[in-house]
């Protein structure tokens, strides 16, 4: 089944008010580049302002609370972010499973709580640099694939992010080999629990992606698309992904 690349980028703590143009900028852009799905993920304190500024084009959060509201100090919920705009949330990334304390099952609750409020998830795994220099990146992500997606879901509504965390703002990257290798292998995981729906699920690869080793990275095998987050706070630095993206179908 032919699966649409998705590139979204994640702004992680960056941006002020004065970054909206460069959000139109970047989704002006991609409207030359149809082929390919784009979403930007900004700070919450920017999500409805994008959205209002970028109609029709996905914004999403970085993080969202499971319960749909309650005393949670601090916190967004799923339906919080939909009613301010956003269509996708980024649950699972590794500064929040490292830096929060997220597990497996919390991380779970967040991917189910996005897709009940009716935004498409992006869930994120991936392995510290130990375990890549051990040998046991794949059982560990396949690990983390079984305990935080959840068990009923529109195929297309989940993607995966495989992230390796010494990967992330390093400039480090994995050979395509190993890339292929662990996407592979979590196709195969999601197959085995899913069946054919595994098939319309995309799998995104994130971690030092920029203009340069886009093309590489996503020609790689059951590489769906990437998840940037340096690379994506300019039109300059991002547009040149999403066009290695269309480039590739
Ligand atoms: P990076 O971050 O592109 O800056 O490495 C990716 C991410 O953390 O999603």
């Amino acid at each position: 089944m032919a699966r649409r690349k998705y590139v979204v980028g994640n702004w992680k703590m960056n941006g002020l008010s004065d970054a909206i143009g460069e959000a139109q900028t970047i989704f002006s852009a991609a409207d030359g580049h149809g082929t390919v799905d784009v979403a930007i993920c900004p700070p919450f304190t920017l999500i409805g302002t994008m959205a209002a500024a970028a109609p029709g084009k996905a914004v999403g959060g970085q993080d969202c609370h499971s319960a749909v509201s309650g005393a949670f100090t601090g916190s967004v919920a799923a339906p919080m972010l939909a009613d301010i705009g956003a269509s996708v949330v980024i649950v699972g990334h590794s500064e929040r499973r490292e830096g929060f304390g997220e597990n497996d099952a919390e991380v779970r609750a967040k991917a189910e709580a996005g897709l009940s409020a009716g935004l498409s998830v992006i869930l994120c795994v991936g392995e510290p640099r130990e375990v890549r220099e051990s040998g046991g990146a794949i059982d560990y992500v396949l690990t983390q694939i079984a305990g935080s997606v959840p068990d009923a879901f529109d195929p297309q509504r989940l993607a995966i992010a495989y992230e390796p965390i010494w990967a992330i703002g390093t400039g480090l990257v994995p050979t395509v080999a190993d890339v292929a290798a662990m996407h592979g292998a979590i196709r195969g995981a999601l197959a085995a629990r899913f069946g054919d729906a595994a098939e319309a699920m995309r799998i995104l690869y994130g971690g030092s992606v920029n203009g340069d080793n886009a093309a590489e990275l996503l020609d790689a095998g059951d590489v769906d698309g990437a998840l940037v987050g340096g690379a994506s706070l300019t039109a300059a630095k991002f547009v040149p992904i999403v066009a290695a993206a269309a480039a590739l179908g």
